[in-house]
Order: structure tokens, then C-alpha cells, then sequence
């Protein structure tokens, strides 16, 4: 697939292709990161990209003719590439991402992502020109470069091949609407603590029983709104009740012992 982001600061998408598994998936071409920037469409002398609000004011705006025509030659490479892109802006007024969204994004033949600076940008343009508006949490960065980047990133991650292991996208966090469960590596007893017996036992089925249970837990412990969201499978419902029964067990027991 194939990514073009509009931005004033191109140097900092090295984050990404410098090292790390979307270095190499890009390396790899199963996607592809172009960067376009705004002053090199800019017409006068000064090469200017923004300029002050109407209405008054702090900060500045940036306008709509250097975006555009960044905008405009990004999606024409992407068509000669052969690749039908929409365009996102990234900004706090956007939808929030969750896993879902980054699955739909990742289907997709491209994206050109706007990366907005200043105050924000001409609301003509993103009426014009641009097809979402995207945040990836409730809180505002200086600028949608590092959010662009993190959509990349858990974009990219997903596609056929990114990770080493074939199932690994599959079993992160937020994979199946679950968070992940709890992860052990050797040695057996640090600190006191042990790693739980079943992952020792050798036995597949159990742990992946115990695994998911885990998974059930958290979430319902940790996310409870990512659990009323999705609802329960039978199986999943008689996981997380088990767990409960012997919570509750364990609460009587507690209770006798103390008593
Ligand atoms: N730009 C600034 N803040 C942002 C956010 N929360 N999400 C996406 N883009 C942003």
C-alpha cells in the first residue's frame, strides 16, 4: 500500500524509516511513504504556507493553495502508481481511531495524510479536498505529523508480512476487541515471582485456554467498555465466569480464614 504525506517537516518521517518493523516492511515494499511539502508549492518569493486568521486572533492558518496543490500532485503520483488514494487529515477534530478503523485503513490501495501545523488549516481546503478527518486520542499535539506517524504505524504493522511471526497482529491487544493477556520469558522465579505453572505445562490447548481466559480478565478488569462493545461468546461467557466462581471462592475462603 501505498502512503504520500503532505508536510512541513518531512525530516521527521526518518522515525519511521530509519529502523523497526515499518523500516523494514517498507524496505521490503509492501508499502511505501512519500513525503510532499507544502513550500515547494508555494508561489511567492517567500514560499509562505500560512498566514493570519480572519477574525483575529492567535496563531496562524495555514492556506488553502500550497495544501491543495501539495495535496493534488500527491494523489496524481498515486494514480500514475496506480493506486486510487483518499485523502486524511489528522487533527483533534477528527474521528477517533480505534484497531477497527486502523483494519479499514490498512484494506485501502493508499492515503495521502495531511499533516497540519499552527493554529490549523483553511476550512475550505478540508471541505474541498479532504475525504476524513482523523485524532488518535483526546489531547492535542503541536502538529499532525507524529499522529500521521502513528497511524503508519499500526497501519503498516498489520499488512501481510510486516510482523515475523504470521499470527502476531492477530493476538495484539485490541486484535479481536480484547486487551492482550499477560506475557512471561525465562527465568522461571525472579524477585520472588513465578511465572504461572501452566505455561510450563506443555500442554497447548490449556495454555491457549489460559491465555484467552487472561484476555477475557483484563478487559473486563481494565476496559469494560471494550467488553459491553463487542459482547461475549458463549465460551468467552463461561471463561470469564469461571474466573469469577473462583474469585468468589477465593473471597469466601479469605473471608472464613479471617474469621
Ligand atoms: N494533531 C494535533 N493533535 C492531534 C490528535 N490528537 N490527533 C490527530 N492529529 C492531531
Amino acid at each position: 500500500m501505498r502512503f504520500d504525506v503532505v508536510t512541513l517537516f518531512p525530516e521527521q518521517f526518518r522515525i519511521l524509516s530509519d529502523e523497526g518493523v515499518v523500516a523494514r516492511a517498507l524496505k521490503r515494499g509492501l508499502a511505501s511513504l512519500t513525503t510532499w511539502n507544502p513550500r515547494d508549492f508555494a508561489t511567492d518569493a517567500q514560499r509562505t504556507v500560512d498566514d493570519r486568521p480572519y477574525g483575529g486572533g492567535p496563531g496562524m492558518v495555514m492556506k488553502v493553495a500550497p495544501l491543495r496543490e501539495a495535496i493534488a500532485a500527491a494523489k496524481h503520483a498515486a494514480a500514475v502508481a496506480g493506486h486510487d488514494s483518499r485523502v486524511a487529515y489528522l487533527s483533534p477534530q477528527g474521528r477517533r481511531l480505534a484497531q477497527a478503523d486502523m483494519q479499514r485503513i490498512a484494506a485501502a490501495p493508499g492515503w495521502v495524510l495531511v499533516a497540519g501545523r499552527y493554529e490549523g488549516v483553511d476550512e475550505r481546503l478540508l471541505e474541498a479536498h479532504v475525504d476524513e478527518e482523523w485524532s488518535i486520542g483526546d489531547y492535542v499535539l503541536s502538529g499532525g505529523e507524529l499522529a500521521a506517524m502513528v497511524v503508519m504505524d499500526a497501519v503498516i504493522r498489520l499488512l501481510p508480512g510486516a510482523l515475523g511471526h504470521a499470527d502476531s497482529a492477530a493476538q495484539d491487544s485490541h486484535g479481536d476487541g480484547l486487551l492482550d493477556c499477560p506475557h512471561y520469558t525465562r527465568p522461571e522465579l525472579i524477585d520472588g515471582r513465578s511465572v504461572p505453572p501452566v505455561l510450563l505445562s506443555g500442554d497447548h490447548a490449556a495454555i491457549a485456554r489460559w491465555r484467552r481466559q487472561q484476555a477475557l480478565v483484563r478487559t473486563w478488569q481494565r476496559r469494560p467498555d471494550l467488553l459491553r462493545a463487542r459482547g461475549l461468546g458463549e465460551d468467552d461467557r463461561a471463561l470469564l465466569d469461571e474466573f469469577m466462581r473462583g474469585r468468589a471462592g477465593t473471597a469466601a475462603e479469605q473471608e472464613r480464614n479471617e474469621t
